[in-house]
């Protein structure tokens, strides 16, 4: 029973939400196993457009199930908001995701430290103020709450007193919510939840399950935004690379292929180095041509041309075996385009950066490829095949629209080539 897993291979919103919602009536389970509602995964299901934060992206018309693993930390106010939006639409759909009893949860306090710590940073990271870094920072040092905690109500009332008393010790009494106030919070929250019929699990019951069926494993952000190996400080807090799927209990051996999202051209939103930015007319007709607003903050997402060391450097990190090609229509009816084939480092030429100081340090060697009418057009094709032999990795699919069912392997749209 086949097992993927879907990342970003670039700096997020490379529209994995689309590609996993396409090939997701094929798998029983969609697993989000890593980050919070700092993701926005896009999906269009019979015209219309549904956001989701944090839910898996499951198609609504099939039988699959979504599943939120232990890496994910978790906003339940933000998850019954998306659950109720879905329910309108297609009623008792929230009976068809789980959540594992592991999961951190995301806290008023959380949100606050976002805004607090971001305001007193020299050089802000530009998070999306979601309390995503704290929230992790909590888990690390052990001050967090798991989901379990909201079934023990002793326990849960005991440790909220615990972390108040260090967070106003920590913020010097700035932080606004207070215990009593977070645990009728979590309290009424459970209840909304039971009422949805949510599902609580553990992955460890669900491990035989999982091993007898498919399962689609859905990464948030994209392997340049990776704690571990992203550019670092200006990346999230949590796992953006297969390897998460850890956190449900998966080894990356399990995993039949990984598909990283490939954008056409790179963007990213936040703070952080960016080798091939473009700030001039260029760049503005890419941010309007392919909407480049941020799906969670609204901000303007900073665009450029296509980066193959950040591709090779994508590949390596994190495993990928082949690449799905997103927005590949954005770049219609530009002349020539650019691509980025390497990096001068300091007088050094890297084909791959070699640690995520190369990308600080780096300045872009190009390429100038013609450009094509539409995606039906041979000079898209050397696009494609200029990408794959530098790379060395494969191009299976394209995705040339929002729709779900704008998308095609390149063999189907090499048939069309004119
Ligand atoms: P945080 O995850 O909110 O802490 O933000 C850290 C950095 O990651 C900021 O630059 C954000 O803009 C960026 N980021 C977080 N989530 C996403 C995403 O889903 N897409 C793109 N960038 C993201």
């Amino acid at each position: 029973m086949k097992k993927v897993a879907i990342v970003g291979s670039q700096w997020g919103d490379e529209g994995k939400g689309k590609v996993v919602n396409y090939f997701s009536s094929d798998y029983e389970w969609i697993v989000r196993f890593s980050g919070g509602a700092n993701a926005g995964h896009t999906i269009y299901y019979k015209g219309k457009k549904y956001v989701n934060h944090l839910l898996p992206s499951i198609d609504p018309g099939s039988n699959s199930k979504g599943f939120l693993g232990a890496g994910m930390v978790i906003d339940l106010e933000q998850l019954i908001k998306e659950l109720k939006i879905l329910e309108n639409d297609f009623p008792g759909i929230s009976s068809r995701f789980y959540i594992d009893m592991e999961a951190f949860l995301v806290l008023p306090w959380h949100k606050e430290e976002d805004e607090l710590i971001e305001s007193m940073r020299r050089e802000p990271i530009g998070t999306t103020k979601r309390g995503i870094g704290p929230a992790y920072t909590d888990k690390v040092s052990r001050e967090g709450i798991k989901l379990y905690h909201i079934f023990h109500e002793e326990t849960l009332k005991q440790r909220l007193d615990d972390i108040y008393y260090l967070k106003n010790n920590i913020h010097n009494g700035k932080i606004k919510t207070n215990a009593e106030e977070t645990y009728s919070y979590l309290i009424k929250l459970r209840k909304e939840l039971d009422e949805l019929k949510v599902n609580f699990a553990s992955a460890v019951s669900m491990r035989d399950v999982f091993r007898s069926t498919s399962v689609l494993f859905e990464g948030a952000q994209g392997v340049l935004l990776d704690l571990d190996f992203g550019t670092y400080p200006f990346v999230t807090s949590g796992s953006c690379m297969a390897h998460g799927v850890s956190s449900v209990g998966f080894s990356t051996f399990e995993l039949d292929e990984v598909y990283g999202v490939l954008k056409a051209y790179t963007t990213r939103v936040g703070e952080g180095p960016f080798p091939t930015e473009l700030k001039d007319e260029d760049g503005e007709k890419i941010r309007n041509l392919g909407n480049e607003f941020g799906a969670t903050t609204g901000r303007p997402r900073r665009t450029g041309w296509l980066d193959l060391p950040a591709m090779r450097y994508a590949k390596i990190r994190s495993g990928l075996t082949k690449i799905v090609i997103t927005k590949a229509d954005v770049l219609n009816g530009f002349d020539k385009v650019k691509i980025c084939t390497a990096y001068d480092v300091e007088g050094k030429i890297k084909e791959t950066p070699e640690t995520s100081l190369d990308f600080v340090l780096a300045k872009p060697v190009y390429e100038e490829l013609r450009g094509w009418k539409d995606t039906n057009d041979i000079n898209f094709l050397k696009y494609l095949t200029f990408i794959e032999e530098k790379t060395g990795i494969k191009i299976e699919y394209i995705s040339y629209g929002p729709k779900t069912e704008e998308m095609c392997t390149v063999n189907d749209m090499i048939m069309k080539i004119k």
